[in-house]
C-alpha cells in the first residue's frame, strides 16, 4: 500500500479535515465538561448525526459543527481500557500536563498554563470541544442556541467558548495575511506542487504517512466491537480502528501584543519602509501575503504564491531570513544533511501542520493596514488566534516544530533568536538575525509578542468511530469469586496461621524432593510424556464433551465476562504487593522476579516458505535483542528454593512498524516459561492464586477440596523441578498469538545447547546464574530456536484456555543467537529491572490473544509502572 494510491473514506472523515470552511467565516469553540456518562453518550450519538463528512463537499450558505475530545472527555465516556491505552502519550497527558510538555513548548512566564484562562492545571477539566461553524452572525447565533439546548438537555457544562472574529482580508492581527501555505494531501489535492504534497496518514490517521507507515492509534478487539461499528484494521491483523479516519487537533488561545509588536518595530527602525521591511522579515511574507523569497525589496502587491524552496533561491536568508516565522515553522528544502534535495523535503513532511486557526477579538485599527495599526493607541483589548491544528503525531509534528524550530536558539545555525513573531523568550533568545552584505543586521531586546491564554489536545475521530463512542459499553459483572480484599487486612487468625504453616511445609517438602535432580531426570525421560498425555486426555475429553470454543473461528477470541473486573482487580493487587514490599528498597518485578541473567543476543529471522512471511518473519534478517532469564515471584528466594519454573523474556529492536504499546517504538517482545501449560488456566483461575498467594498460601489454590486444581498441579508437577542451567530449559508461550489475520500461533524456545549441567550440592543461592557464566566461558554463542505451531482446532487447542497444550506440529521460524559476554554486572541488573517485557510490544500482526494475554497488557503495564516510580527509574528502551 503506497501513500500515492490510497483511497481516503471521505464519507468517515470529519468535514473540517480537508476544508478550512472559508465559506464559514463565522466560528465558536466551545469547550464542553460532560456530567451523566449515558446523557453525554446520547448527545454524542445526536450530534454525530449532524456532522457532515469531508464527502460532502464545500458547505454553501449553511452551518456546520464538528466534535473533538481530551483523553480525559473520552475515559468519561466510558471508552475501554484497552482503547485509551492506544492513544499517544502525549494526548493522554495533555497540553498541561506535565513541566516537560510545557518546557517543550516554551509555556513558561506568563504563558505557563499556572497562568491560563482554560485549560490549566485547577481549572475545570475539558472533555470535549464542539466547533461551530457558519455563514453569518446570526446563524452563528442561532447554531449555538440550538447547541446550548441539547447541551443543556444531556447535563453537559458549556465552560467557555471561544469566538472568532473574522479580519478582512484573511489577515491576523499583526496585519499580515494569514492561511496561505497549507500541505496538500495527496490523493485528494489536485495540486501538481510535489513539494506541498504530503501523504494523508501525516494528518488523517489509518493511512500510510511519509515514510508509508501507519502512525500509531487507538485499536478495539473485535469482542469489544460486537456490532462493527468501527473499521477494520488495514494490516493483518483483525483489530478493529478506532483511529482510522481520525485525527488529533491542537487548540491553542494565543494572545496577540499587536501594539507592542508595531512600537518594538517603530523603535527598530523609525523609518517607514525600512519599518515594514523588517516585519515582513520577521514574517517571511509580506503584509498582502507575497513571500519574501519571490519579492524581496518591496511588496509587490496582494499574494498567495506559495512555489518556492530557500535552498537553491536563498540558502543564505538574504531575501528570506533564515530565522523567519515561516522558514521556521516550514523549512521546506532547507533541512540537513542534503539541503536543495528531496531527501531534506522528505524529512519536513514529516512536521507538516494543516492549520485551522481563527481569529479572536476586534482589530487594534479597522483596516489592519502597518501604518494604521502603529498609530492606534493601545486599547488594552484581548485579541489574537485561536490556533488549531491537525496532525497525526502531536509529538512528531506540533511538539516538534515547536520546540525543535519555532523556540530553538540554534535553529538553522543561528545561536541566539527564536521565532521573533511567536517565539518564546528564554535566556538568550530575544534577538532576531536578518542576514545581508555586508554585514548582517541584529535586532535585540525583542519582547515575547504573543503569550498562551489556554489550550488543550484533542481527538476529533472519525464518524463511525463516533457512532462507537456512543454506544454504551458492555457492562462487565463479574460472575466469580475475585480477589476481593488485599491480604493485608485479613484478620492474623489461628487457622490462617496454621495454614501458613502447613503450606510452608508442603513448599519446603516439595523443595526436598527437587534435589534429587538426577533420579527426577530419569523419570522425565521415562515418564513426562506420558503422563502429560493422560492429564492433557482429561483436559480435552471434557472440552470435547462439551464442545467447548466450538462455535469460535481459528484464533477467534471470545471475551470472558467479568475479566476486566477480575484483571483490575489482579492489577491492584500486584501493586499493593510491590509497595508493600519494596517500599524501603528496591523493587523488584511482581512476578518473574529473579533475574538469572540478562543478556545481550542477536535474533535471526530463518529463510521462510511463502505462507509464514508475516509481520516480523517477513524476512530473512537479525534483529538486535535483549534476553532475560527469569524466575518466579513474588520473593527473591534461593535459586534452589523457586518453584521450579523458569521464564523467559525477549526484546527485538530496530522493529520495522508501530507496536500494539505506545511506551516503546519498534520493538517486539517474546516470553516463555519453562513448562508447555501455564500454571493457571484463565485469568479469573489466575485472581484466585494471586489472592492465596497474597495470603502465603499459594499451595492451597491447588489442594483446596472444594475449588480443586488438581490437574493444573499435575501438568505443572511435571515440569517443575530444580533445572541445571536457564540455557538448558525449553519455554514455551503457554499462550497464543495472532500470526497475520485469522491464523493462531503459540511459540517455543528450544535450547540447541547439547550439555545437561547437574544441580550443585550444596546449591550456592546463585548457582542458575553460574551455570549460564560457566557456559558462557565454555562455548562461543549459546542457541534456542523459536518453533511455532498453528492453532488447527478450536476445542481442542484453545486460545482461552491456556492448560491445553496444543498437539500440532512445531516449525522452527527463528534462532536466537547469545554470544559470549560479560553480563553478571550492577549495570546490567539494573537494566534488567527497567525492562519491561510485555506481550503487547508486539506488532499489530503478532498481537497477542486469550484472556491472559488481555490481562498481561494492563497487568504488566501498571506493575512495571509502580516498579521503575519506586526506584526512580527510567523505563528502558532499547
Ligand atoms: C498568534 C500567533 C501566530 C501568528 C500571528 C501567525 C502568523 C502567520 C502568518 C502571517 C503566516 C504566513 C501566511 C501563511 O503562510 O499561511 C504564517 C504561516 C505559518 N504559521 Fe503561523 N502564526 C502564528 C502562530 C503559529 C504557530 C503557533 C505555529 C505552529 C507551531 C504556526 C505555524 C505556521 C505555519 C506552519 C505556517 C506556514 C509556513 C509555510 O508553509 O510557509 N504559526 N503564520
Amino acid at each position: 500500500m503506497s501513500a500515492r494510491d490510497e483511497h481516503l473514506d471521505l464519507d468517515d472523515i470529519q468535514g473540517v479535515v480537508l476544508s478550512g470552511y472559508g465559506e464559514l467565516p463565522q466560528a465558536s469553540f466551545v469547550m464542553l465538561a460532560f456530567g451523566d456518562p449515558e446523557l453525554a453518550r446520547g448527545w454524542v450519538g445526536r450530534t454525530a448525526q449532524g456532522i457532515a463528512s469531508a464527502a460532502v463537499g464545500r458547505p454553501q450558505g449553511s452551518s456546520r459543527v464538528h466534535l473533538a475530545f481530551t483523553w480525559p472527555g473520552l475515559e468519561h465516556l466510558e471508552l475501554s481500557w484497552q482503547a485509551l491505552k492506544g492513544f499517544s502519550r502525549e494526548f493522554r497527558e495533555g497540553l498541561a500536563g506535565s513541566s516537560r510538555r510545557s518546557r517543550i513548548l516554551g509555556d513558561s512566564g506568563d504563558s505557563a498554563p499556572e497562568q491560563w484562562r482554560w485549560g490549566g492545571p485547577g481549572g475545570s477539566v475539558i472533555h470535549a470541544l464542539l466547533m461551530c461553524y457558519a455563514a453569518t452572525p446570526e446563524a452563528l447565533e442561532a447554531l449555538l442556541a440550538e447547541q446550548r439546548e441539547a447541551l443543556a438537555e444531556a447535563g453537559i457544562e458549556a465552560l467557555e467558548t471561544l469566538s472568532s472574529q473574522p479580519l478582512p482580508g484573511g489577515k491576523e492581527h499583526f496585519g499580515f495575511r494569514d492561511g496561505i501555505s497549507q500541505p496538500k494531501l495527496a490523493g485528494v489535492s489536485t495540486s501538481q506542487d510535489e513539494r506541498q504534497r504530503v501523504a494523508p496518514g501525516e494528518f488523517v490517521l489509518g493511512y500510510p504517512n511519509a515514510r508509508d507507515q501507519l502512525t500509531m492509534r487507538p485499536m478495539v478487539d473485535p469482542i469489544e466491537d460486537p456490532d462493527d461499528l468501527l473499521p477494520e484494521v488495514t494490516l493483518d491483523s483483525d483489530l478493529h480502528d478506532l483511529g482510522r479516519n481520525g485525527s488529533y487537533l491542537v487548540f491553542r488561545q494565543l494572545s496577540q501584543d499587536v501594539h507592542g509588536f508595531w512600537s518594538w518595530l517603530d523603535a527598530a527602525t523609525p523609518d517607514g519602509e525600512a519599518r515594514l521591511a523588517l516585519a515582513a522579515k520577521m514574517v517571511g511574507r509580506w503584509p498582502g501575503g507575497e513571500p519574501l523569497v519571490k519579492a524581496p525589496q518591496q511588496p509587490a502587491g496582494d499574494g498567495t504564491d506559495n512555489d518556492f524552496g530557500y535552498h537553491h533561491e536563498d540558502a543564505e536568508g538574504l531575501k528570506c531570513p533564515l530565522g523567519a516565522h515561516i522558514r521556521r515553522t516550514n523549512p521546506r528544502d532547507m533541512l540537513p544533511p542534503k539541503p536543495g534535495t528531496e531527501d531534506s523535503l522528505a524529512i519536513n513532511r514529516r512536521h507538516r501542520l494543516l492549520r485551522r486557526g481563527r481569529a479572536y477579538g476586534p482589530p487594534l485599527a479597522e483596516s489592519l493596514t502597518p501604518d494604521d495599526l502603529l498609530a492606534a493607541a493601545d486599547d488594552g483589548a484581548e485579541r489574537g488566534l485561536l490556533f488549531l491544528c491537525l496532525n497525526a503525531d502531536i509529538s512528531r509534528q506540533f511538539e516538534f516544530v515547536q520546540q525543535t524550530w519555532v523556540n530553538n536558539a540554534n535553529f538553522a545555525g543561528l545561536y541566539a533568536d527564536s521565532d521573533p513573531l511567536i517565539g518564546a523568550r528564554g535566556e538568550g533568545q530575544a534577538t532576531f538575525t536578518v542576514p545581508a552584505e555586508p554585514v548582517r543586521q541584529r535586532c535585540h531586546d525583542l519582547p515575547r509578542f504573543v503569550q498562551v491564554r489556554g489550550g488543550a489536545y484533542f481527538f476529533m475521530p472519525g464518524l463511525r468511530a463516533l457512532r462507537y463512542l456512543a454506544a454504551s459499553p458492555r457492562r462487565l459483572t463479574s460472575a466469580v469469586s475475585a480477589p476481593a480484599m488485599p491480604a493485608t487486612l485479613l484478620p492474623d487468625t489461628w487457622w490462617l496461621r496454621s495454614a501458613r504453616g502447613l503450606n510452608v511445609a508442603l513448599e519446603t517438602g516439595i523443595g526436598v524432593t527437587r534435589r534429587f535432580t538426577r533420579l527426577r531426570n530419569v523419570f522425565d525421560r521415562a515418564f513426562q510424556q506420558p503422563a502429560t498425555d493422560a492429564v492433557q486426555g482429561i483436559i480435552l475429553r471434557r472440552r470435547r464433551r462439551h464442545a467447548i470454543d466450538a462455535d469460535l473461528a481459528i484464533a477467534a477470541e471470545r471475551r470472558l465476562a467479568g475479566e476486566e473486573e477480575v484483571t483490575r482487580r489482579i492489577t491492584e493487587q500486584m501493586t499493593a504487593f510491590l509497595l508493600r514490599t519494596y517500599r524501603q528498597g528496591t523493587a523488584e518485578r511482581a512476578g518473574n522476579t529473579k533475574t538469572y541473567g540478562l543478556l545481550e543476543a542477536e535474533f535471526e529471522v530463518l529463510e521462510l516458505p511463502d505462507d509464514l512471511r508475516i509481520g516480523l518473519f517477513r524476512e530473512p534478517r537479525r534483529f538486535d535483542a535483549w534476553v532475560r532469564f527469569g524466575g518466579p515471584g513474588p520473593r527473591v528466594t534461593p535459586d534452589i528454593r523457586n518453584n521450579g519454573v523458569l521464564s523467559l523474556g525477549v526484546k527485538l529492536s530496530g522493529v520495522p512498524g508501530e507496536t500494539l504499546l505506545d511506551d516503546e517504538d519498534h520493538t517486539q517482545d517474546f516470553s516463555g516459561i519453562s513448562a508447555p501449560t501455564f500454571t493457571t488456566p484463565d485469568v479469573f483461575e489466575n485472581a484466585k492464586l494471586q489472592r492465596l498467594i497474597g495470603v502465603g498460601l499459594p499451595v492451597w489454590y491447588f489442594l483446596n477440596p472444594f475449588d480443586s486444581h488438581y490437574l493444573d498441579m499435575l501438568l505443572q508437577a511435571l515440569y517443575a523441578k530444580a533445572h541445571g542451567s536457564p540455557f538448558e530449559a525449553s519455554y514455551w508461550s503457554c499462550v497464543p498469538y495472532l500470526y497475520g489475520k485469522g491464523r493462531a500461533v503459540k511459540y517455543r524456545f528450544v535450547p540447541l545447547l547439547a550439555s545437561q549441567s547437574r544441580v550443585p550440592l550444596p546449591a550456592p543461592d546463585d548457582y542458575l546464574r553460574l551455570a549460564m557464566l560457566r557456559t558462557l566461558d565454555e562455548v562461543e554463542e549459546v542457541v534456542f530456536e523459536m518453533r511455532i505451531q498453528f492453532q488447527e482446532d478450536p476445542v481442542t487447542m484453545p486460545i482461552e484456555d491456556a492448560s491445553v497444550i496444543w498437539t500440532s506440529p512445531e516449525i522452527p521460524v527463528a534462532r536466537l543467537r547469545i554470544p559470549r559476554q560479560t553480563f553478571a554486572t550492577p549495570e546490567r541488573d539494573r537494566l534488567a529491572r527497567e525492562l519491561t517485557i510485555n506481550p503487547w510490544h508486539a506488532l499489530p500482526e503478532h498481537r497477542p490473544l486469550g484472556n491472559q494475554n488481555r490481562a498481561r497488557k494492563q497487568i504488566y503495564y501498571e506493575t512495571s509502572r509502580v516498579r521503575q516510580r519506586i526506584n526512580g527509574e527510567e523505563h528502558f528502551k532499547p
